[in-house]
């Protein structure tokens, strides 16, 4: 996602720093929070999580169904744990990585500035706010995952600490909510892209970043992010047509529709870009749509009105089209339970 600006206020703020000299001031502000370290919990969750007892018997049951109807079944055959021979490991390990590779290719969406290969990308590339560049994620040189532990994923990925301690400029209050089964799950799909050699120099705030930081308009993760003590939700709520599990899938909507989810201008996006649509049940909002409607435009990428989708929701719908059809529908159930609000209220 890109996170580029409203100019005209904020030419105008860089203006007046630089006339006023603030501009050495605002420098050196933002470096000063760029290098304070932070805590944050250290936890430790295996990656892959080992098999549910829910999933355990359902192997077993499985197993101890007959082979074929009439076998013979030897009276005197001493009886056998269904779960024999079976390398519990490794199921449990590759059902973590289909379920993270689905996590990162419906909903999380790392490689978008990790790169496709994870070895590297860019998120903003621009020379007024600067490089924020996605390292590399394999095991590769240049690797920034080297010798990563859980409580590293943790830190970075749902705290936006780096390893160091120091505030990352990765836009991790998308990822709060994860639970703890989900960042394994991802960690362990992750794990499975080959290692690609790719050195990513460190992100850089150029003028424009680094007065927007000092103003506070370009929040780090860290600080937005209250409680780097608090115990996260081990489980994803159930998949489920329901409120709670749409309101679980809703957390990546909110970056660019708002809290609130009733849209207006996205708050830190260029100047082109449209405002975000009202997605509660408003006259302003979805109030007339259907569930086919939202699942049409969601996964065709083309407006209710036929128009084309404008960016950057189109950077979405590659994600949607992947959601199962559950996923779907509880998105909608969650978006209908909203109390409508006028565009942009709260
Ligand atoms: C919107 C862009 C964006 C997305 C999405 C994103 N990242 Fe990042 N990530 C970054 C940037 C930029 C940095 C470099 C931050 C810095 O150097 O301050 C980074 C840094 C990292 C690091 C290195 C931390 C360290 O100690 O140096 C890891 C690990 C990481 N991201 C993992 C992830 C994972 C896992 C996901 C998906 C769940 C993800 N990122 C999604 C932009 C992103
Ligand atoms: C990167 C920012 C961004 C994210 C993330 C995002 N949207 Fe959007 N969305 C937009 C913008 C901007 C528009 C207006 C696009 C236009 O006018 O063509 C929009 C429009 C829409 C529309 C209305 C389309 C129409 O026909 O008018 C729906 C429905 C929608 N988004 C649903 C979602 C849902 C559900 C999610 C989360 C799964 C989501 N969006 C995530 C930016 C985003």
């Amino acid at each position: 996602m890109k996170l580029l600006l409203k100019f005209g206020a904020i030419l105008l703020a860089v203006l007046l720093f630089s006339v006023g000299g603030l501009y050495g001031w605002a420098r050196q502000a933002v470096a000063e929070r760029l290098s304070r370290t932070h805590e944050a919990h250290r936890i430790d969750v295996p990656v892959p999580m080992p098999l549910t007892e829910a999933e355990l018997a359902a192997l077993r049951q499985e197993r101890s169904a007959p082979a074929s109807e009439g076998a013979e079944v030897s009276a005197d055959a001493a009886p056998t744990d269904p779960l024999a021979g079976l390398d519990l490991a490794a199921i449990a390990l590759e059902r973590a990585q289909a379920r993270g590779k689905h996590l990162v290719e419906a909903r999380y969406a790392c490689v978008e500035c990790h790169g496709k290969n994870l070895a590297g990308g860019v998120m903003v590339d621009d020379p007024a706010m600067g490089q924020l560049l996605g390292p590399n994620l394999t095991a590769g040189e240049g690797s920034r995952t080297k010798g990563f532990t859980f409580a590293d994923w943790d830190r970075i990925v749902r705290h936006g600490l780096k390893k160091d301690g120091t505030a990352a400029l990765m836009p991790s209050e998308d990822f709060v909510e994860m639970s703890d089964r989900e960042l394994s799950d991802i960690i362990a799909h992750l794990q499975t892209f080959p290692a690609v050699d790719n050195v990513v120099p460190p992100s850089t705030l150029g003028p424009l970043g680094t007065v927007l930081a000092a103003l506070g308009k370009l929040p780090l993760s860290v600080e937005f992010i209250k409680d780097h003590q608090a115990a996260h939700a081990a489980e994803p709520p159930e998949e489920a047509e329901s409120v709670e599990f749409g309101g679980h899938l809703v957390q990546i909507c909110r970056g660019c529709h708002g809290v609130s989810l009733a849209g207006g201008p996205i708050p830190v996006g260029p100047p082109d870009w449209p405002p975000a649509a009202n997605l509660t049940p408003h006259e302003s909002g979805l109030a007339s749509w259907s569930f086919e409607d939202f699942d049409r435009v969601m996964r065709e990428g083309k407006r209710k009105d036929g128009q084309p989708m404008k960016d950057p929701m189109t950077l979405v719908v590659p994600y949607a089209v992947k959601m199962k059809p559950v996923e779907m529908k509880a998105i909608w159930t969650y978006l209908r339970s909203l109390k409508p609000l006028p565009v942009g209220g709260q």
